[in-house]
């Protein structure tokens, strides 16, 4: 007697995608690839806005193949992002459930960073299919080599670091900057090494600012006549280490934090491409019912991983870079 058929899954016919945490850029083109595949396979999309606040509140609207024309290339989310606190409540986890159940969405798509998947968990655990997206400037997500965003930051530390080196430079000062990162150093890193800089300091690396002060001193005692250290925001406030630098070494010194700018602006065409793939394969691994993955980007291809190994979890940093950093800065 051969053996019964597996019961084909049947496909979804509502998902919903959401952005939430703070905004990165790439975030349109994973969005436009969610509804672009979905709308592909016959299946329909409805964005929900404002990440899981707007949930709580039923704030979403169907989405075709035209509502997300015209914004590969653009910065920022069309479905707005927010931090929400009453989703962690369990009177707003309950009515965010209500809303998905009575709306009748087989499966979420959410884009975006730690907070984001912690809230996604939750979701898969009281049983919908939810599949993450890492969306986030800071790169911080385990499991994930790049998450969508940090390329086009860097880029964007870069250009900053550049300008700041042509005047401090002219003027033989020391130029603090301050890159975002609040508890991980991957923007400044990344951008202090392309960028040459003299020094980088990250909160995973405790420093010692007579060391760095003695670093400055003796690099200009070796001929140079600036200096640029990329500070990561959780390491140190720029603002404050600039007066000790400064009252240390006795040299002109500057400082400029980035801020915000650094989570603006035109995705790379990295982050595009990380984008769309990861979007396609999001709405993949929803019509085949992989509730509780995440798209993670590995050796050059998208795979799926598990949220419940990415949540919590610390994502290594390559600390010798800052060493390297140093080496390649004498
Ligand atoms: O998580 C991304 C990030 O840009 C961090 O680097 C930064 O510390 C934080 O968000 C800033 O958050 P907000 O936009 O809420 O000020």
């Amino acid at each position: 007697m051969s053996e019964a058929e597996p019961e084909a899954l049947a496909r979804p016919k509502r998902i919903g995608v959401l952005t939430s945490g703070g905004d990165a850029p790439g975030m349109n083109a994973a969005i436009r690839a969610v509804v672009r595949k979905a709308v592909y396979e016959g299946i329909y999309v409805y964005g929900i806005m404002r990440g899981y606040a707007g949930l709580i509140e039923g704030e979403m609207r169907p989405l075709d193949e035209r509502s997300v024309g015209d914004i590969i290339h653009r910065g920022g989310t069309m479905l707005q992002t927010a931090r929400s606190e009453r989703f962690k409540t369990d009177e707003g986890f309950a009515e965010a459930c209500s809303r998905l159940r009575e709306s009748r969405i087989e499966g979420l798509v959410t884009i975006g960073g730690g907070g984001t998947f912690r809230g996604a968990m939750k979701l898969v655990d009281a049983g919908f299919v939810v599949v993450g997206i890492p969306g986030s400037i800071d790169n911080d997500i385990p499991e994930t080599e790049y998450s969508i965003g940090f390329d086009t930051a860097v880029d964007t530390a870069l250009d900053a670091i550049e300008r700041l080196r042509d005047t401090a430079a002219s003027h033989s000062r020391v130029f603090l900057v301050e890159v975002m990162g609040r508890d991980t150093g991957f923007i400044a890193l990344a951008s202090g090494l392309a960028g040459g800089a003299e020094d980088i300091l990250i909160p995973e690396i405790p420093f010692d600012v007579d060391k760095l002060c003695a670093g400055i001193v003796a690099s200009y005692k070796r001929g140079k006549r600036h200096s640029v250290i990329v500070v990561a925001e959780g390491a140190a406030s720029a603002w404050d280490l600039g007066k000790v630098v400064a009252a240390k070494t006795g040299y002109d010194t500057r400082v400029t934090v980035l801020g915000h700018v650094q989570r603006g602006g035109r995705p790379t065409g990295f982050d595009r491409t990380l984008a769309s793939q990861m979007g396609a394969a999001a709405v993949d691994a929803i019509c085949h019912r992989h509730a509780g993955m995440m798209m993670a980007w590995r050796s050059g291809k998208v795979e799926a991983v598990p949220l419940a190994d990415v949540v919590g979890k610390n994502k290594p940093i390559s600390t010798n870079l800052v060493e390297l950093a140093r080496v390649l800065a004498i």
